[in-house]
């Protein structure tokens, strides 16, 4: 196993009714901004919920986060915040309004051009306002992490920033606000927190018994839950179990002690970049691409996966490895996701347009090993037509 440090203090609130905590975990005398994305918390009464139980504090509220925050729209809730000397931000919603959220906490002081927290991958960040989360969509993992990313839209950049500040205070995780969510969503949060899994657990023998282990056990429960979920809108169980994977799937817990990959995930933003593809979506679309062609660097751990996690036993060890993929590919397909460009109506022209956002932004390393050059992303999105 590597040497790690794990930290997480977050607390995590969960269950049915918990919103009613949030007068106990927000300061009495705190100027709270509550952020909320384009409007499903009002009609869903989310909102009115939250503010109901902000009791008399002072509140102001910042709506219109869309999916994939723009650095544009959050630094309009920079200002609102250092206008109205906010000193708690509240983020209701999903992983786009917590990311933003983040951003704002992190650029409310920050002395400097705010473009600098993106491009430094959050090095910078020196002080932040603390963050509460009401999470209203189970997908990224972000009410429990120390990440966020945002997207330039002046120059398609899509880029994450972490800081160790940016962990929420709390977390409220009601699964019956889930019950809203359209099938699409719910399908594109069993697929990110299925590949957040796979990023930590996918790469090469470390050792790591528990990783594997509980990586192996978030992975069979969305194989087991992620079409049932799709089918059943209101079963508490679902939604609850759901909830519980995709938060555990990226809050560290995996991946202390472990190689990382995150080529997928870097080479997907940069198609939501581009083309407006849902995040989860592109990583269905690159995913089986990218096992396929760093099947050898990856041997080991895909035939551990094909046994450990499909049941696959019969067959030469190559044959193990192509079934396991395939059943990937099926099982994103299952919960209705596309697994090729050409689905998204994409076509070739977008290798080289994705190539040279690579290397404009010098993802020209990526993987475990840091062995996915330019030239390998080319045979990744190749596959991925
Ligand atoms: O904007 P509203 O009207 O609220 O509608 C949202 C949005 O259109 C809707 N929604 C959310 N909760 C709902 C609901 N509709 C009905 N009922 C509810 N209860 O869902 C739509 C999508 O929301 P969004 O927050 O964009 O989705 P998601 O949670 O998948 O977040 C995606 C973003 O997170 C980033 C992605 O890159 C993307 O920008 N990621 C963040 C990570 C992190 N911080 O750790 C890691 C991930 O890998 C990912 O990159
Ligand atoms: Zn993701």
């Amino acid at each position: 196993m590597l040497n790690f440090d794990f930290y997480n203090p977050t607390r995590v609130i969960f269950g049915q009714g918990r919103i009613a905590d949030l007068n106990k975990r927000v300061p009495k005398d705190a100027r709270v901004l509550v952020l909320y994305g384009g409007g499903s918390v009002k009609t869903t009464g989310t909102l009115n919920e939250v503010l109901a139980n902000l009791g008399g504090r002072v509140v102001v509220e910042f709506g219109g986060i869309e999916p994939n925050p723009t650095y544009e729209t959050m630094m309009r809730a920079v200002e609102v915040a250092k206008r109205e000397n906010i000193d708690f931000l509240l983020a209701v919603g999903g992983g786009s309004v917590i990311d933003g959220t983040k951003f704002v906490a992190a650029a409310v002081n920050y002395d400097g051009d705010c473009k600098d927290i993106l491009t430094s991958r959050g090095m910078k960040i020196k002080s932040t306002l603390p963050i509460g989360v009401v999470l209203t969509l189970s997908a990224t993992g972000s009410e429990m992490n120390n990440g966020g990313v945002i997207t330039q839209l002046s120059s398609h950049t899509k880029s994450a920033f972490f800081h160790e500040r940016l962990f929420p205070v709390f977390a409220i995780l009601d699964p019956t606000k889930t019950y809203t969510l359209a099938p699409r969503q719910i399908a594109n949060g069993v697929v990110d927190a299925f590949v957040h899994t796979i990023e930590q657990y996918l790469t090469y023998p470390v050792g790591g018994m528990v990783q594997d282990r509980f990586a192996e056990g978030l992975l069979l429960t969305l194989i087991e839950i992620g079409p049932k979920a799709l089918a059943n809108p209101e079963d508490y169980q679902l939604r609850a179990n759901l909830m519980w994977v995709a938060t555990m799937a990226l809050n560290g817990l995996i991946g202390a002690g472990v190689p990382q990959d995150w080529a997928t995930h870097m080479i997907g933003h940069e198609l939501t970049a581009l083309y407006n593809i849902d995040h989860a979506r592109t990583l269905a679309i690159v995913l089986p691409s990218m096992l396929t062609v760093r099947k050898e660097a990856k041997r080991e751990k895909l035939l551990q996966y094909a046994t450990r996690v499909w049941h696959i036993n019969e067959g030469t060890d190559d044959e193990r490895i192509d079934q396991a993929i395939t059943a990937t590919r099926q099982f994103f397909a299952s919960v209705g996701v596309e697994t090729s460009l050409s689905g998204h109506g994409v076509g070739i022209e977008a290798i080289d347009a994705v190539l040279a956002q690579l290397q404009a932004h010098k993802m020209v390393a990526l993987g475990e090993r840091r062995d996915v050059t330019l030239e390998m992303s080319k045979d990744i999105l190749t596959c991925c037509l």
